[in-house]
């Protein structure tokens, strides 16, 4: 882990004081923001006013915050499995109100909504995988 990756916690964001935070990319979004090991991803990106990941019931049920993560280190807490199987989990799939940082992170939405948006920028011409 490098310096750049994890600072100690000093923003009063809520995580006890000398928590490693980790820098938080979310692909095709305008921001990045930081995330400490004991916060879910997505609730630190609310706490940074950043909107790029849909949020919905913060509870792992509803699977509004489904992404995938595309690199680094990370831990999940529950999750419904009707929103990330087994083998998706294996593949990096996690709700991001559900997941914690162990260092950097590179995600990708994985949602309905959002393959539908990267259609809709090609024009159409994409599949709607994800
Ligand atoms: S916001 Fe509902 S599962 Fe994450």
């Amino acid at each position: 882990m490098s310096l750049a990756d994890a600072e100690l916690t000093t923003d009063g964001s809520g995580a006890p004081a000398g928590t490693p935070r980790h820098r938080i990319n979310v692909e095709g979004a305008a921001a990045s923001f930081t995330c400490a090991e004991d916060v879910a991803v997505l609730i630190a990106m609310e706490r940074a006013g950043v909107r790029a990941i849909p949020v919905g019931c913060r509870g792992g049920g509803c699977g509004f915050c489904r992404v995938r993560v595309l690199s680094g280190r990370y831990v999940t807490g529950r999750m419904s499995r009707e929103h990330v199987a087994e083998a998706d989990e294996r593949a990096g799939y996690a709700l991001a109100c559900r997941l914690y940082p162990r260092g950097a992170l590179e995600l990708a939405l994985a949602t309905e909504v959002a393959a539908a948006r990267r259609v809709l920028r090609a024009g159409g011409r994409e599949s709607m995988q994800d």
